[in-house]
């Protein structure tokens, strides 16, 4: 899969740089009013009974701040926060080895949580519902079970597809937040506020610019914003205009919804070659030659987030949207 600009995941060569940018309270944390305003009772609450916070599940596309928000909690209840990850852990003696390094009230951040081995997620059970471990000392006849207490903690998963979290797993989270994808208006928060750390000018014009082709998500905005202040430190005077934003997402074929060639490709192989749909996954997925889990995973949510894509029974169909904004007559039934 080639690397798109407007891809949600995080590219290797950010992971260090975004730790400079993550909110650290809830204050600070943009958007996701409702999300926050049950977490801020939901902390308040634990931390005047002085217990752990229940266990959290944030699920949502990538990029829209889930790992931020792990930490935003784990720092408003004045706890410590491991960092780990479902494909990271592939023997029970590995989780085995984080749990019993908790400090109690610690939050635990597991993110894909969804990638967990499921004989990983059976130790998880007892440890989420009573803080303790059983494992299974010695071998054969001689194999007994011991339980071990563990420290009270708050387990955070993160996933990007709850749908395949299993019911198990889902059921023992307290919370449940669902993170969306984010307005101009929070977008243009975000790259108001990264411009600050960044130490750049910039226009509101110029951040409602970059923040109207970001596809809702705050990660494609602070990436997006980096090449924009790059253009404008070499072809204007270092400050971030409309115009400058304007030309420098032209130039880096990010058009005015945030649709870059790969959306094109994917709108215009269904207008032109099944006449605007409906078409089933699979058809579109051969005729450009991609897998249709990654149409379904990574090209589709934010076309249909848009309206730029419906999902019907009989397969996808292109809105009249897509027809207006490609300047393409909406053709006759
Ligand atoms: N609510 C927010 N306010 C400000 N910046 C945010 C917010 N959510 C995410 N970000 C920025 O977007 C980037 C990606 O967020 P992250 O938490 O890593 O997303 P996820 O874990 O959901 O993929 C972070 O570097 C952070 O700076
Ligand atoms: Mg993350």
């Amino acid at each position: 899969m080639e690397e798109r600009i407007v891809s949600g995941a995080a590219e290797v060569n950010e992971l260090h740089e975004e730790q400079s940018l993550r909110p650290q309270t809830l204050a600070q944390y943009i958007g996701q009013e409702q999300v926050k305003n049950n977490l801020a009772i939901f902390i308040e609450a634990a931390r005047q009974r002085q217990e752990t916070l229940d266990h959290v599940l944030l699920y949502g596309p990538p990029g829209l701040g889930k790992t931020t928000l792990a930490a935003v909690i784990a720092n408003e209840m004045g706890v410590q926060m491991r960092t780990t990850s479902g494909p990271a852990i592939e023997r029970p003696g590995d989780l085995a080895a984080i749990l019993t390094a908790l400090e109690p009230g610690d939050v635990l951040f597991i993110d894909e949580i969804h990638r967990l081995p499921r004989a990983i997620e059976e130790i998880l059970y007892p440890a989420m519902e009573d803080f303790c471990l059983d494992i299974v000392i010695g071998k054969g006849p001689s194999a007994r079970s011991v339980r071990l207490d563990l420290p009270p903690f708050t387990l955070i998963g993160a996933t990007t597809r709850a749908g395949s979290l299993s019911a198990p797993l889902r059921d023992r989270f307290g919370v449940l937040s669902r993170l969306e994808y984010y307005n101009k208006d929070q977008l243009k928060d975000v790259v108001m506020r990264t411009a600050d750390i960044f130490g750049t000018e910039i226009d509101p014009s110029g951040a409602e610019e970059v923040a109207r082709r970001s596809r809702g998500t705050p990660r494609i905005a602070n990436r997006l914003l980096k090449r924009v202040r790059d253009y404008a430190q070499v072809r204007g005077n270092g400050t971030v205009t409309f115009e400058v934003a304007e030309e420098a997402l032209e130039l880096l074929q990010v058009d005015r919804m945030g649709l870059d060639h790969i959306d094109h490709k994917l709108l215009k192989a269904i207008i032109e070659r099944f006449r605007g749909g409906p078409v089933g996954i699979d058809t579109i997925a051969a005729s450009i030659g991609e897998e249709a889990e990654t149409i379904e995973d990574v090209y589709e949510p934010y076309l249909l987030q848009i309206g730029f894509l419906q999902r019907t029974p009989r397969g996808r169909v292109v809105s009249e949207l897509v027809y207006s904004h490609f300047h393409m007559e909406v053709p006759a039934e």
